[in-house]
């Protein structure tokens, strides 16, 4: 409270040069955000959790889209614990992480981990069911998932490399409903029997 106090300070006396400092303050504070989706997320968006997603190389637009969501909980926010950290072992879910954020922070942290390599997850997969995975993709998934799900462009998130078991719970989420889907995503998803969703999981996770 007291640091906002002399930012605030700073920016209404001292004009240009105020200004210039609060710069500094700012960017402080996105850097202990940074930290602090680092005890979850690994270094850089690089998770080594594998039911917490690698946001590292992501479009700014998806994460951004992403935050705002989380937001305004309009998707499932299951709960989690800090997994390094002073706070490590504490409760929490990404609904609570997005509440605080202003746009701004957002926007930043947005940029941050757009600017990083996605780190693919070293994991285990069925050849045979991954090369099933394949055609499903190939067929339903790859026309808004280019390249197996590994374009940030499309900002539909990257799907080839990501956690196996995160993306496990992400199909429940779609399937029941709970998670929203862009509109023409939807009918292809709803298609999906079990078998075919389990070739995709293997399929993503085949990318190394
Ligand atoms: C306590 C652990 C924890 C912390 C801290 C945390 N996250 Fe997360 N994050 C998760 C988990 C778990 C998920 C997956 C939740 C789900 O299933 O929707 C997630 C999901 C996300 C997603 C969605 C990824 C996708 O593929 O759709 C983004 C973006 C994200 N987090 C960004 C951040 C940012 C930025 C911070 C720091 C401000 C942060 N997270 C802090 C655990 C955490
Ligand atoms: C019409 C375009 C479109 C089609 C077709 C489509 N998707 Fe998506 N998908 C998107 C977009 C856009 C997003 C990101 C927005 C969102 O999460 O709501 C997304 C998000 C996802 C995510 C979440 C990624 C994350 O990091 O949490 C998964 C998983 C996914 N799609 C899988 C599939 C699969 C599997 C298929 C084929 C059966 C498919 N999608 C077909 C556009 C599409």
């Amino acid at each position: 409270m007291a640091q906002k106090t002399t930012r605030f300070a700073l920016l209404a006396g001292a004009g240009l040069f105020g200004l210039f400092l609060a710069t500094g303050a700012w960017a402080a504070d996105v850097n202990k955000l940074i930290e602090s989706c680092a005890n979850c997320h690994g270094k850089d968006g690089a998770s080594t959790e594998s039911d917490i997603p690698i946001i590292s190389g992501f479009s700014s637009q998806y994460i951004i889209d992403s935050m705002v969501t989380y937001k305004k909980k309009e998707r499932p926010c299951p709960e989690t614990k800090y997994r390094t950290g002073d706070k490590k072992g504490q409760k929490i879910d990404m609904c609570q992480v997005a509440k605080d954020l202003s746009e701004a922070d957002v926007k930043q942290l947005a940029q941050h981990y757009a600017g990083k390599k996605f780190v693919r997850a070293q994991q285990k997969f069925d050849p045979a069911l991954a090369k099933k995975g394949k055609d499903v993709h190939a067929g339903q998934c790859e026309k808004c998932h280019s390249d197996g799900g590994s374009l940030a462009a499309d900002d539909a998130g990257i799907l080839a490399g990501q956690w196996m078991p995160y993306l496990e719970e992400t199909f429940k989420e779609y399937a029941t409903g709970k998670r929203p889907q862009p509109k023409k995503m939807k009918p292809k998803m709803d298609k999906l029997d079990k078998a075919q969703t389990e070739a995709l999981i293997h399929y993503y996770g085949s990318f190394k």
